[in-house]
């Protein structure tokens, strides 16, 4: 959006600079200040870019204050409840929810490319077996591009197209991998009359020597689950995606570097931590001492699970993911789960303590999702892996929508240098 019919005015030095104030067609207004540098000869200074917008996007909008996360205008809660993953990434790549005929051609487009390279299971068998899945992934997804060299050309539509319908298809089958290579099990292939879902349980949770069924309540938490981490506008796994995107790079070493940025505990990484801290915790008695200890600055101790950038009410994916572990436990007769009831417990604790009030730190996406995949069976190394398999359709329809622009241009932070200033060399002798 480009209405430019207000402006700001900047004064510095006695000299006026006016900045076009941008509108969008939800949220805060954005001063644009693309000419401030050629113009005023300054920078300006935004560590974690928390008031900054990098990009123009159609794609996601969160309302923070609201507790808003609306795809393509559609509320998450709306498609939690009544879509299903696949047309979620429908919408987010296309813009718009597909008809019965062009979700069944999405599927059957999607369910052909679960496969990977017969020969990427050699190139599995060279990492140890206790690697972390997310290292093996990052390794794994960044190494497509030097096995699928017909889906590289970015600025080829229809290789581009490929190239994220291989994406979203084949990194459930990729981390399903890395999880049975983690276990010393036989890597499981894809079975194309399952559901997206149910096929990644199937390929996570059957083995050889018997039949696996999957179970319909599990797939359709699973299902969820992808679903409320499919895409969350510019976050730090997708900024980076866009920023590699921005050289030129190929999608999936753009796709890969977006791994990397996820798996760190403050993004991606906090719904393992999440569950390893509840554990710690153990049982309700001990909660106020953790709570203690995320107050104190001197601990380097945080609420994980808690907290978000944006949210500044509640994150509605955490509501949903609530209602989800609920319903699963229950369903699965273990609703006295005691990580259940710490989590419960903790939540209700801080959300009356002023510490987390006057900070507006609500429980985030991942606090209770690891509570759901630990009941079904996954290891807490798995849970940052499911995470990026979900969100590889938003950081594919982000990557697509930025390199579509007629006006892209490589991303080029500057700094604010606070180094030595010029000096003369001086000779190690002379030292
Ligand atoms: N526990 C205790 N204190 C906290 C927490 C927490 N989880 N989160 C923030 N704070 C405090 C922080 O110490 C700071 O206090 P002060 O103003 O006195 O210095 C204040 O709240 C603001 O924190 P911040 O680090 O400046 O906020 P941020 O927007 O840079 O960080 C965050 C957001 C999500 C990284 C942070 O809340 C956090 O580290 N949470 C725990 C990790 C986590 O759950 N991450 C998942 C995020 S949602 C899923 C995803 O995006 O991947």
């Amino acid at each position: 959006m480009t209405d430019v019919a207000r402006s700001a005015k900047l004064t510095l030095d006695g000299k006026d600079y006016t900045l076009p104030v941008l509108t969008p067609s939800a949220g805060p207004e954005v001063l644009d200040i693309r000419k401030l540098y050629a113009e005023a000869d300054v920078f300006t200074f935004d560590p974690g870019f928390t008031s900054t917008a990098a990009c123009e996007s159609a794609i996601t909008f969160i309302d923070g204050d609201l507790g808003e996360l609306l795809h393509r205008g559609y509320p998450i809660e709306q498609l939690a409840a009544e879509s299903t993953h696949l047309e979620l990434c429908y919408l987010l790549l296309y813009g718009e929810l597909p008809n019965a005929a062009q979700l069944a051609d999405f599927t059957a487009r999607v369910t052909k490319h679960t496969m990977v390279h017969e020969q990427m299971h050699n190139f599995f068998r060279g990492f140890r077996r206790d690697a972390h899945p997310m290292a093996t992934m990052v390794g794994v997804v960044g190494a497509m591009s030097a096995f699928y060299h017909d889906s590289l050309d970015i600025n080829d539509p229809w290789q581009r197209e490929v190239a994220s319908i291989r994406m979203i298809a084949k990194l459930p089958t990729i981390a399903a991998m890395a999880y049975k290579y983690s276990v010393g099990q036989p890597f499981v292939y894809p079975k194309n009359s399952l559901s997206f879902a149910g096929n990644f349980l199937n390929m996570c949770f059957s083995v050889p020597a018997e039949d696996y069924v999957v179970n319909p309540v599990l797939e359709k938490a699973m299902d969820r689950i992808m679903m409320l981490h499919a895409d969350h506008e510019q976050n730090a796994s997708t900024s980076t995606v866009r920023l590699a995107g921005s050289s030129g790079a190929n999608p999936f070493a753009c796709i890969a570097a977006g791994i990397a940025c996820l798996w760190g505990p403050a993004h991606g990484g906090a719904n393992q931590a999440c569950l390893e801290m509840l554990r710690e915790i153990g049982t309700v008695d001990r909660i106020p001492e953790y709570i203690a200890k995320a107050k104190d600055k001197t601990s380097g101790f945080r609420l994980m699970g808690f907290g978000h950038r944006v949210y500044k009410n509640f994150d509605p994916r955490a509501t949903v993911m609530k209602e989800s572990a609920d319903e699963v436990l229950g369903l699965l007769g273990i609703e006295n789960n005691p990580t259940l009831q710490v989590a419960k417990e903790l939540e209700r604790i801080a959300l009356q303590d002023d510490y987390f009030i006057s900070k507006k730190l609500y429980p985030n996406v991942d606090f209770y999702s690891g509570i759901i995949l630990d009941a079904m069976g996954f290891p807490t190394s798995m849970f940052t892996p499911i995470f990026a398999i979900s969100r590889t359709v938003g950081w594919i329809s982000q990557w697509k929508e930025m390199i579509a622009e007629s006006n892209q241009k490589i991303g080029r932070p500057r700094q604010l240098y606070v180094g030595s200033p010029k000096r003369d060399y001086v000779n190690i002798r002379n030292r």
